[in-house]
């Protein structure tokens, strides 16, 4: 697959069948990742791949805290009819974590440490066009404390959860989402 396809094809993907996900598409996936570029190459991610039930579960009793923590502060009707079974359903899960101590010279900077989590962003994406390539649907998930899924997951001090990726075989077809083009998005300075 071509690369302008794998980006304009790829869409989030909430219902995932239970097929497994092979081993070497997976180690497919995680090697594109390591290819994102990063602050002086520093490759601040690691990844913990989660195919674990209960681990799955407890990530999703999470998700479901954060979520109706997000409905009370938002009010957003929409979010109160949000489902995240897919957290419990896709085969596989990859949570990416970044280390901020490799992030760069921005980490002695007053802002603090953000272009760990660029490279991570990267990386994400990496994945999910890999995945794409590969008939694996995914979705990029962030509804969560990040506290609260370094203890799920265990993670040491240095260590800071950034996103889950979920990845199976897509159950139904994905919802079409348009853009809005890049003209009014872009301005020049000639
Ligand atoms: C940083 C980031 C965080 C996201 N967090 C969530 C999430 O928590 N839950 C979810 O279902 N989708 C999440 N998404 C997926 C977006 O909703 C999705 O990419 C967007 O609606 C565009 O749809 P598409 O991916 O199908 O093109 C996230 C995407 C990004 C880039």
């Amino acid at each position: 697959m071509d690369l302008m396809t794998a980006i304009k094809e790829r869409r989030s993907c909430r219902s995932f069948s239970d097929e497994p996900i092979e081993k070497e598409h997976l180690e497919k996936i995680l090697d594109a990742a390591t290819w994102a570029p990063s602050p002086l190459n520093a490759q601040p991610w690691s990844f913990i791949v989660i195919s674990n039930s209960e681990v799955k579960k407890n990530i999703f009793t999470e998700a479901e805290r954060s979520r109706e923590q997000g409905v009370q502060k938002s009010g957003w009707g929409w979010l109160g009819k949000y489902r995240m079974d897919f957290l419990m359903s896709a085969p596989a899960i990859i949570a990416v974590a970044g280390n901020p101590k490799k992030s760069g010279v921005d980490q002695f900077m007053e802002e603090g440490a953000r272009a760990y989590e660029h490279a991570c962003a990267a990386a994400i994406q990496n994945m999910m066009l890999t995945a794409h390539a590969l008939g694996i649907g995914s979705v990029w998930f962030t509804l969560f404390d990040r506290e609260k899924l370094s203890e799920i997951l265990d993670l040491a001090s240095d260590k800071i959860p950034l996103a889950l990726v979920c990845l199976g075989k897509a159950a139904a077809d994905p919802t079409p989402t348009p853009r809005k083009g890049f003209a009014n998005k872009t301005t020049y300075i000639a």
